[in-house]
């Protein structure tokens, strides 16, 4: 059953905010923090605010929707994010994009739907499904218009997928559609008139959106650390946007159908990105990364063979079938070659697990230096490393590998740093040709797992193949030697 959408507007909300657990500072030292998550430096706890009211309810407008998907009336929208919206990247190039109709699910697809229907057993009626690829997330939906009795959308051959515009099955989003559906109407970084809580969505509450502007000037003084849950939550947990759609910012990201490129300023009507590409975008950010993440213009992209435990997916179905197919090739080519292991340390971890990756691979390992290293005490190296991240810096690498023509296969290792690659990383991958290469990352991480620096690896390298990411807390426990030799097998 579909339903129309209300288009509710959204009252402001007091902020109801969470203590923030202090940790305590890491040092340079080797690190194996059980049940901590790393944070990072000594922050004071927050006060309560005891005058704000939890909004974590669902109204019951909202709620009328549940059980069916929300007709979307479509429209025309500015898609993608002004210069000077902080934390943008290039590829959100502002341009007018009309959408039409559509379907839309109100809530991620959860654990037990996916489970029931795909034959793996149970699962929470709740939570998000995540760890699954874009192929499991198109597979569900042709399985659930089997089900149904609708005809399915797509044809998969293999690792081509094919869209068949005139079936009326269940389908994916296009980035387009999820960014219109996701915005509800507004222009700014979230759907919301204000910034994004951690009472608002789930997401790394420790890192609300601006916050870096505090780390050197104090600039924006009022944006204060919130909860980070470290999980997904129960779909529902919080107030669905002006149009009932709950968790389009945080929870899980969101597989949609598009490949990942620029956009193209042309297609701007019901557009469904490239015809051919080697990355999958995901939208909306998840549980575990930093709201600058969740923006509605933020575009997440990984291979489509690839899981990750925050990104997951919700369903759509065309409101006005089309004519014809959309598809195209995944843009891979073989790869061949040596292996090889290279790698950035700050604090050793990193370097632990790369010493067991290249001795269980029986191949060499390459330490990335830089010309100037970082410094040795803990609250500079954050600020340094922060620093460089704003900036986007392409810090020089004392290390070059000569020889890197006759390597097929790197094995990427790296420190977590501010949820994406330590800036060392992408001197790297600017330095050499990778396409067609195959590429593994595996990431030493204080509790924030890979974040976003995989969509950062494939962005940088989008002719490369990334494969799976391997997250180790910190050096790891006793198991590590086995997560390593799991990893590799695949
Ligand atoms: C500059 C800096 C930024 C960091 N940012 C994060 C982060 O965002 N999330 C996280 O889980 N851990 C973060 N950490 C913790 C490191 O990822 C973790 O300690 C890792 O094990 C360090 O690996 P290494 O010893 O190879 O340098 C950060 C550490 C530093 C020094």
């Amino acid at each position: 059953m579909c339903m129309q959408t209300h288009g509710h507007g959204q009252g402001e909300r007091a902020l109801n905010r969470r203590q923030f657990i202090t940790m305590g500072a890491t040092t340079g030292g080797m690190l194996a923090l059980a049940g901590c998550s790393w944070t990072p430096r000594n922050a004071a706890p927050e006060e309560d605010d005891a005058g704000g009211a939890a909004a974590n309810t669902a109204s019951s407008e909202a709620s009328s929707i549940d059980d069916g998907l929300v007709l979307v009336t479509g429209g025309t929208f500015a898609m993608g994010s002004p210069e000077d919206e902080p934390w943008r990247s290039d590829d959100e190039a502002l341009h007018d994009v009309t959408v039409g109709d559509f379907h839309l699910a109100p809530k991620e697809v959860s654990q037990r739907e996916y489970a029931q229907l795909m034959g793996s057993g149970d699962g929470n009626a709740e939570i998000p499904v995540a760890n699954v690829s874009w192929y499991d997330a198109v597979s569900y939906c042709n399985a659930l218009s089997e089900k149904e009795g609708l005809t399915p959308v797509y044809s998969i051959d293999g690792e081509d997928v094919t869209w068949d515009l005139s079936a009326n099955g269940y389908r994916l989003p296009t980035e387009a559609e999820w960014e219109y559906a996701c915005r509800a109407g507004t222009a700014g970084p979230f759907n919301l008139d204000h910034s994004l809580s951690a009472d608002e969505a789930n997401y790394y509450g420790h890192y609300p959106y601006e916050i870096e502007g505090n780390y050197f000037n104090q600039e924006v003084l009022d944006v204060q650390p919130g909860v980070y849950r470290g999980e997904p939550v129960a779909s529902g947990s919080f107030e669905p946007n002006a149009w009932g759609l709950y968790d389009m910012h945080g929870n899980v990201a969101e597989w949609v159908w598009d490949w990942y490129g620029s956009y193209d300023a042309d297609d701007a009507l019901d557009p469904t990105g490239p015809q051919t590409g080697a990355l999958r975008v995901n939208r909306g950010g998840g549980w575990n990364d930093f709201a600058k993440n969740l923006r509605s213009a933020y575009r997440a992209s990984l291979t489509p063979t690839s899981s990750s435990p925050s990104v997951g997916f919700r369903v759509a179905r065309s409101a006005i079938l089309g004519e014809g197919t959309v598809g195209g090739r995944v843009a891979q080519e073989a790869v061949g070659g040596d292996t090889l292991v290279v790698f950035f340390s700050w604090s050793g971890n990193t370097r632990q697990i790369a010493q067991v990756v290249a001795s269980q691979l029986g191949v060499e390992s390459v330490e990335l230096v830089c010309a100037e290293p970082y410094s040795s005490d803990y609250n500079t190296c954050l600020d340094e490393a922060q620093r460089d991240q704003n900036q986007q810096a392409r810090p020089a690498l004392a290390t070059k590998i000569d020889d890197m023509d006759r390597y097929g296969t790197i094995y990427l290792g790296y420190p977590n740093w501010w949820a994406s690659i330590p800036m060392p990383i992408a001197t790297f991958l600017e330095s050499y040709d990778f396409s067609g290469k195959a590429i593994h990352p595996f990431c030493s991480n204080g509790g924030g797992g890979l974040g976003q620096s995989v969509t950062a690896i494939s962005k940088l390298v989008p002719d490369a193949h990334v494969g799976q990411g391997l997250s180790i807390r910190y050096a790891g426990g006793d198991d590590m030697p086995q997560q390593v030799a799991d990893w590799i097998e695949g």
